[in-house]
């Protein structure tokens, strides 16, 4: 059966690094026979989690559709960009509304309970996000996600790419498309 990954990044920035480094991922998975399906949290527009308007207003229609996606899905491949040593507002902000009650009452923590995902990330700095990875690990772990152990951190982002796109250290891409086709295998593995 085919594995189904969805694949997003905490970075909405036009020419993202992480975004980048999300794609050359989700190329490994896809050719490692994975469905993957790529969205952008930008495209779905959630307001910074507030009980109170939840309690009055309920969970936006953006936040059901993003708990719809998670649900059709076996696996995450998440690129968790760095702010200040953690991961973004945008990428946290969409995983609190998401483990909130969907429409049908269930707990929206169940969707990730039985999910795998991979990490990747990517800065200008030495530690590639590295730091926002480990935090990262942490929030989906504490939701049940299995975390696979394999990702890559890529550093000194700003020099990493050619003028159209293309990655310049086939080494860094390799491991790059490795995080995506281990993630498929393991969510082949588990289901
Ligand atoms: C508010 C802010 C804080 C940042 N803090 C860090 C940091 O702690 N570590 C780091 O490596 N890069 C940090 N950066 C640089 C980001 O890694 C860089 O902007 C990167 O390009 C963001 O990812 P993106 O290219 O996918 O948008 C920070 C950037 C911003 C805007």
């Amino acid at each position: 059966m085919t594995i189904k990954i969805l694949a997003l990044s905490g970075s909405s920035r036009r020419g993202s690094y992480n975004q980048r480094v999300l794609d050359v991922s989700a190329r490994g998975a896809f050719e490692a026979g994975a469905d993957v399906k790529t969205i952008r949290l930008a495209d779905f527009k959630l307001p910074l989690y507030d009980a109170d308007e939840e309690a009055e207003h309920g969970s936006p229609d953006s936040a059901q559709a993003l708990q719809k996606l998670v649900a059709q899905h076996d696996a995450l491949l998440i690129a968790t960009p760095e702010y200040n040593g953690g991961y973004t507002a945008l990428l946290k902000n969409a995983i609190d509304w998401i483990s909130r009650p969907c429409p049908d009452g269930s707990p929206g923590t169940a969707l990730f309970a039985a999910k795998i995902a991979a990490l990747v990330s990517a800065s200008p700095g030495q530690l590639g996000g590295l730091r926002s990875q480990t935090g990262m690990r942490t929030v989906l772990e504490k939701l049940g996600v299995l975390v696979i152990p394999g990702s890559f951190a890529l550093s000194a982002a700003h020099e990493a790419f050619t003028e159209n796109g293309g990655m310049k250290d086939a080494n860094a891409e390799r491991l790059l498309l490795a995080v995506g086709e281990r993630l498929a295998r393991a969510a082949s593995r588990l289901k």
